[in-house]
Formats: structure tokens, sequence, C-alpha cells
């Protein structure tokens, strides 16, 4: 089928699905909703069999609707209707959600229902819920709803569903989030601030200043006054409840974007007492710790949970630092595992957008990721994987290529390329890991199309090296890297060593390293200042007021 796509942006969810439909065979073309005629012109230029909305803002128009079956990804439980779906969810505690597909009518998320698919619901942030199970729920309804249409079955009217327990609810206004540090215990203000992440936030104060509060963990041991701040550890700052404390990794100040606590509040912090923990290895109890290192059956996994997968140069450092560690211990292998929501999405733009020279910071990040993945490279003592069990962009994608072996979880999207940021050139050794896996035709082909690429597109590439189960991912992963010491190490070292001399004989990793950095170095201080341009709107979240040629396809008829 031609199937259209009215979304208000290209998101996680509408590049899942579409992966997902193309590798189905259907031909799917992509309009962003930033005007009803650019919208109608979109649709008689495709002439498409259906219109799917996976992420919509507002409502389709009624020229289109009329006309069209218009099918919308809704995030919540069939009957659940309003624009604050899961933050409502999340805020009242619900036990089981869902995602439920309709047809657009006149009253908004009140038309007949094509299918829905529930999930239990995980105590987690928003956007952490959204990217994994509202994401596995919507594939899966839509594929259904995919399968009812093709065969000329009609939806169901929302009245007759049996199962139509939601109800409709308005949108979630900041009064509704507000945080009482005299009278909410920890597990409200935790339910809050992930009902409100990683859009809009809490809106609270911090320090005595307005802000927008962020990127919440528990915390076991720490103590005080209700409110107080009590500690801070790298990027975030803790902060004391009626019971307990938790951490807030992030904030967004007045007309500012979102940062880490302690450089948004640089100044304040510099009175707050330092709490760091004791090397690397994983705490033993809930506390906020983005570097985490655990051993089991002779394999070491280095978990970075940096929130947004944005790793600064600090960020980069650090686990340069814990890799090295890891790498002296008395272990054969060593699984990087990436965060809960990201594998990595390259360097931290937020920060790059924050510091008094951009290009300078740019510049100091770049060369700190590589010089992790370097590390990474120039690795003897170990077998390297990477777990990429969550999604990953642009340097994050070639950072994971750095390991020996990359595993990767079944539905996780990848956009392997850098044009999408102002043409950015792009460095971590992806000029010399991809042709090797890809072929020189299909690394091109990559960075030319800048569309996301599914996990078994990945791997049938040859880009990455296998394709894990979704529900076992992590005990698969386990063990896989325990089974790689059966076989003799000692010689899989080896054999690792003698690859990585003769690939050095070609070509030092230096010359290539140097060759990236230096068209890189035209990105960052050259005239062209596309990099600096896309950086901004990318950071300030600037509204779309067009949609790429690579994704409106039908604009290219
Ligand atoms: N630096 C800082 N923040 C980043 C980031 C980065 N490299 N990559 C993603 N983020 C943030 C986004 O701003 C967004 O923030 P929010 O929580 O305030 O909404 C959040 O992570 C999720 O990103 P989003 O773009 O909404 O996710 P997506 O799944 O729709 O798209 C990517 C994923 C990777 C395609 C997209 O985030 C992207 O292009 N990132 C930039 C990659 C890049 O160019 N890195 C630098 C070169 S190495």
């Amino acid at each position: 089928m031609k199937i259209l796509f009215l979304t208000h942006s290209f998101n996680s969810l509408t590049q899942r699905l579409f992966a997902e439909l193309a590798a189905l065979g259907h031909e799917v073309s992509v309009e962003f909703d930033i005007a009803d005629s650019v919208s109608e012109e979109a649709v008689a230029l495709f002439q498409p069999d259906l219109i799917l909305a996976p992420f919509l803002k507002r409502a389709i128009p009624e020229s289109i609707w009329r006309q069209h079956v218009c099918l919308i990804v809704h995030p919540g439980i069939v009957g659940d209707r309003g624009p604050s779906a899961l933050d409502w969810a999340i805020q009242s505690g619900e036990t089981e959600w869902g995602v439920t597909v309709l047809q657009a009518e006149a009253a908004m998320d009140a038309g007949p229902v094509w299918a829905t698919a529930t999930f239990p619901m995980r105590q987690a942030k928003k956007a952490s819920l959204y990217r994994q199970e509202v994401t596995e729920a919507a594939v899966s309804a839509v594929k259904a709803a995919l399968a009812r249409f093709e065969c000329g079955e009609p939806p169901t009217a929302l009245a007759a569903c049996s199962d139509a327990r939601g109800q409709l609810r308005p949108v979630m206004r900041q009064a509704d989030r507000a945080l009482d540090w005299q009278c909410d215990d920890t597990a409200t203000i935790l339910r809050k601030m992930d009902a409100a992440d990683g859009f809009p936030g809490v809106a609270d104060r911090l320090f005595d200043q307005p802000c927008h509060l962020y990127d919440a963990w528990p915390e076991a041991q720490l103590r005080g006054t209700p409110g107080a701040v009590i500690g801070q550890r790298e990027t975030a700052v803790c902060r004391a409840t009626l019971d307990g404390a938790i951490w807030i990794g992030h904030v967004r100040r007045p007309d500012g974007f979102k940062l880490p606590t302690t450089m948004a509040f640089a100044a304040e912090c510099t009175a707050v007492p330092d709490v760091p923990l004791d090397g690397w290895f994983a705490a033993d109890h809930a506390t906020w710790q983005d570097i985490r290192y655990e051993e089991a059956d002779g394999v070491g996994f280095l978990h970075f949970d940096f929130y947004n997968g944005a790793m600064g140069t600090r960020q980069c450092e650090r686990l340069t630092a814990a890799f090295r560690f890891a790498a002296q211990r008395p272990t054969k292998v060593i699984v990087l595992m990436g965060g809960r929501d990201f594998w990595s999405n390259g360097i931290h733009l937020n920060l790059i957008e924050a510091a008094r020279s951009p290009a300078d910071e740019s510049w100091a990040n770049i060369n700190a990721i590589d010089d992790l993945a370097e590390a990474i490279l120039r690795c003897e003592t170990h077998l390297t994987v990477a777990a990429v069990g969550a999604n990953a962009g642009a340097g994050g994608c070639f950072l994971a290529r750095a390991c020996d072996q990359v595993w990767i979880r079944e539905g996780v999207i990848l956009n392997p390329h850098y044009k999408n940021m102002g043409n950015l050139y792009g460095s971590e050794f992806w000029t010399y890991l991809l042709p090797q896996r890809v072929g020189v035709a299909g690394a091109a082909a990559l960075m030319q199309h800048r569309l996301p690429m599914s996990a078994n597109e990945a791997v049938r590439l040859g880009f990455y090296d296998a394709v894990l189960p979704a529900p076992t991912f992590r005990a698969e992963v386990a063990r896989r890297a325990a089974e790689l010491l059966k076989d003799d190490v000692s010689w899989q070292l080896e054999e690792k060593q003698q690859a990585r001399a003769a690939d050095e004989a070609v070509k030092p990793l230096a010359v290539w390293r140097a060759e990236e950095l230096a068209a890189m170095r035209r990105n960052f201080y050259g005239f062209d200042p596309s990099y600096h341009v896309a950086r901004w709107h990318f950071v300030a979240k600037s509204p779309q007021s067009w949609t790429p040629r690579h994704l409106a396809r039908h604009r290219l008829y």
C-alpha cells in the first residue's frame, strides 16, 4: 500500500513505524503537519491508500479525513481521550496502559477503533515508556489495524468496544504537576516528575530560582530538610524529600534549554557538598550513578546511562577511564551496555550550545569521544562487545562499531549518519569502520540517505553482527558473552591483534582520525555555519517549517 505519514515530527515512534512498514513492503512517505493546505497538497501528490498519524498534536483537517481513511495512533487505552494520555496514566498510578489505533473523525480521539494493544506499566520516565512499551504496543496495534484494513474488515465503533475503560481527560497543566516538598513523599515526587519527562518538565524552584525539573532518580541513603539541596555528584544534585531524597539530573531555566543541573546552576553548586561514589562498581543502594560497572561469570558489563544518550566531554573522559579500569580487571570480555533508553547519540549538543565557544567545545567533545573509540579499538587484553539495547544516533552508532562484536536488540532504531546536523562530516572512526562492513558504496548510501535503520536491516547489511530478541535481550547478551569465554580466548585475542596490526600497517588509526578531524574542524571553525545553525535549531527545538525531501518522497515525483 501507499501509506502517507502525517506527523508532527519524525520522532522515534514515527521512525520505527517507518522502518517496520517499509520492511513489510509498503511505500511510505512522510509529511509534517505544518498547515492544512500543505497536508492537502501532500495527499494530492501521493494519492495514498491510507494515512497514518503516528504523532500528531492537532486534528487532521476534515477535507482529508472525509476523503481518506486516516488512522491515529493514540498512546492510551480504548476510550482514553486527550493530549496528556501518558502523563495522566503515570501520575495516577495506572498499572496497565495501552495504545489505540482509531480512525480520525470530527471529535478528537473518539473515532471507531481499528486495533489496540496493552502493556504493564513500569516505574519510569514518560519518555522512556514512550520509547519502549508505547512504541512496541504501537507497532503491534498498527500492524493489526493494517491487516484489518487490507482484508476489508470495518473498525469497531467506540461505543461497541467492551474494553473501553478510558475517559476524556484535559491537558495536564503545571498546577496538576506542582511539587509540594513539605507534603509530597518521594514516591509522589518521582511520579510527578516521571509524568513530565522529557516534556514539559515540572515547574518548580531550585536555589530559590524558577526552573523546570527533569530526570529524577531515587536516593536511598542521603537525608536532609525537605526541599533542601543536600549534595551533588557530577551533573546531578540531590534534594531531600519528606521521607528520603531524590536526584535531579537536568533542569531548564527560563528562556534557556535543558542542561545538567550542576551546569545550569554552576555558581550555586559551589556551596553544595560533593557526594562522590567510590569507584566504578555499581552502588549497593538506589542512587544516581551514570556510569556503572558489574561483573558476572568472568564478563565485565559497563553501563552508561547518560540522559538522552548525549555524551559531553567530561562524560566521554570518565567513560574512557571506566573502560580502562574494566580492561585491567581479571576478565576477558567487556560488554558496553549503554543506557536504558539510548545506547548513545554522540556528542552533547546542548552542552556545546551552552559553551562560551561552541566551536571549541565541539572540538573538545569530538576528541574526547574519539579517545574513547580509540581506547576500544586498541584494546588488546579483552574481547569487546557493544550490546545495543536501545536506540542510537550519529556518532553513537559508530562508537558501538568500535567493539569487536555488536549485538542489537530487535526493535532498536539506528540513525547511522551525521548529515542531518548541518552536514556534519562525523568522526568516531566511521570512515575506517563503516566501509569495511558495508562496502564503500554502501557507506556512501547510508550517509546520503539519512534514513533510520532497523536492527534487522543493520545486521542484514553487515553493519552489526546479531539481532537478539527483545524480551530476553539482557539475558541473551550475558549468555553469549559468557559463551565467548568457552572458545580459546587467547587465540581470539591474538587473531584480533593481528587483524588490528594488519590494518595499522595499511593505514594507521591516527591517520583515519586526523582525516576525519580535519573535516570536522572545517564544520566547527570554517566559513560554512550550517552545523552551528542546525545545532541551535535542534537544541532550541525550533518548529518544523517544511518536510525534508528525503522523507517527503511524494515531493520527488
Ligand atoms: N545531544 C544533546 N541532546 C540530544 C542529543 C545529542 N547528541 N541527541 C538527542 N538529544 C536529545 C533531544 O534534544 C531530545 O531532548 P528532550 O528530552 O528535551 O526532548 C531527546 O534527546 C530525544 O531526542 P529526539 O530527537 O526527540 O529523539 P528521536 O528518537 O526522535 O531522534 C536522533 C533520535 C538520534 C535521530 C536525534 O535525537 C538526533 O538527531 N540527535 C542528534 C545526533 C547528532 O547529531 N549527534 C551529534 C553528532 S555525533
